[in-house]
């Protein structure tokens, strides 16, 4: 196979230089263009988080005043885009729905081919991340068979989404601030993560000069999986499973006898305690103190002492993950299961973003083609149907 390399899932292959995200494993380290998670959590807001991921720096006043202005400009949808979402069946998945229609942007955005543009890609980012919330609304109002809410462009982009999934008046909906701060400090905690399933999707469709559009569809195609967008909703179906606090020395002994894994645990690149979990435990205990304590966050506590202190899981440094305690705070705070991947990929927006664009201004980059090792028939001649053995 001469010099080929053999690393199926790319273990072992950096794909690209990037300067947008930093992780160390080892010591539990994440940071955006090198701002430490824990402080853009504490101090940043979404849009300003996205502003630093897309153009590497933190924004003055002004600039982020108009940023915030720019992307308020575009929460609006075209009509017949109105009109294809209402084409899916009536129980279609929200993530399905936003696959479909986040590539359908490309359609009625024929200038985003233009790719070499630079202001054409601008244009294209504000409007991506302006639209996606209100797809994202959309898809779960369609799933429910609700109406679909207008953008409220007074409100916050967290509060702003809020409205446009649970108003249900004519009233103007007047978000809970502290749902309100803790979703966007969510967004901010999945905003990037290097090269993910996802990103890789966008970086490597993206590499075909495809537009930004096409290319972030594959990046929701990829989240739709259930390894990659799905293991919070995982976490909330074993805890159910568990049921009890007392059921959860049984359930532990069981994971470590190989009836399966302990979802919400364990990360391929952190081998210490997930840096976002930290922030997002913390979030936990705000949003429970608004909406009332869920049963299943005592048992998602048991689970987490208990395994801290087994050597089975020390040993193999599996420490909770991002997705440990985010499906029961987007529980709390209203949203159905099948809504986990679409909030994911609200969030990851300005990341596969920043990612598409340093890749198509990286001068170093090509056509994503691997190769492979052939491990099939060597030559042989086509025989007629009827002679087949
Ligand atoms: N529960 C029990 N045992 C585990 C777990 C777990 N969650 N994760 C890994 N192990 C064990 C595994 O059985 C293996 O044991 P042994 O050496 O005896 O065979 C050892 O730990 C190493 O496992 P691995 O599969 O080689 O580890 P990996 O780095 O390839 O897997 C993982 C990473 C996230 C796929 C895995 O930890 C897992 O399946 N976790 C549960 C699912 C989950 O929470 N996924 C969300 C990940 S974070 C999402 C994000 O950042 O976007």
């Amino acid at each position: 196979f001469g010099l080929l390399g053999y690393d199926p899932g790319f273990l072992n292959t950096a794909s690209c230089k990037s300067s947008i995200t930093f992780i160390d494993g080892d010591r539990g380290i994440l940071r955006y263009r090198g701002y430490p998670i824990e402080q853009l959590a504490e101090h940043s807001t979404f849009l300003e988080t996205a502003y630093l991921l897309i153009k590497g720096e933190l924004p003055d006043q002004e600039r982020l005043a108009q940023w915030t202005y720019n992307i308020r400009h575009h929460t609006m949808t075209h009509s017949n885009l109105v009109k294809f979402m209402d084409g899916f069946r009536y129980d279609a998945h929200p993530m399905g729905i936003l696959v479909g229609t986040v590539g359908a942007l490309s359609t009625f955005y024929p200038d985003a081919k233009d790719i070499g543009n630079v202001d054409s890609r601008k244009l294209q980012i504000r409007r991506l991340i302006g639209k996606i919330p209100t797809l994202a609304a959309m898809s779960f109002r369609h799933s429910m068979g609700f109406p679909y809410v207008q953008p409220d462009n007074d409100l916050s982009f967290s509060g702003n989404f809020l409205s446009m999934m649970f108003r249900m008046t004519e009233l103007r909906y007047t978000p809970n601030p502290v749902l309100e701060r803790a979703l966007d400090v969510l967004f901010i905690l999945h905003a990037d993560h290097e090269q993910n399933c996802s990103t890789n999707a966008v970086r490597a469709v993206g590499s075909s000069g495809v537009d930004p559009y096409t290319a972030v569809a594959a990046g929701c195609a990829a989240l739709y999986g259930p390894k990659h967008g799905g293991a919070n909703e995982a976490v909330i179906r074993m805890l159910m499973e568990i049921g009890s606090v007392d059921r959860v020395p049984e359930f532990i002994k069981s994971v470590k006898a190989g009836s399966g894994r302990l979802m919400g645990f364990g990360h391929r690149v952190y081998k210490n305690y997930d840096p976002r979990a930290k922030i997002i435990k913390k979030i936990a205990f705000e949003v429970f103190e608004e909406t009332g304590r869920s049963p299943l966050l005592d048992i998602a506590l048991e689970l987490e002492k208990i395994a801290l202190e087994d050597d089975y899981f020390i040993s193999r440094k599996l420490y909770p993950n991002v997705d440990f305690y985010s499906g029961l705070i987007y529980q709390a705070m209203g949203f159905p299961m099948d809504m986990f991947p679409v909030l994911f990929a609200i969030g990851r927006i300005p990341g596969w973003l920043s990612q598409w664009s340093e890749h198509v201004r990286d001068t170093d980059q090509k056509i994503a083609r691997p190769r492979q090792i052939y491990l099939g028939e060597g030559e042989r001649d086509w025989v007629a149907v009827d002679s087949r053995p």
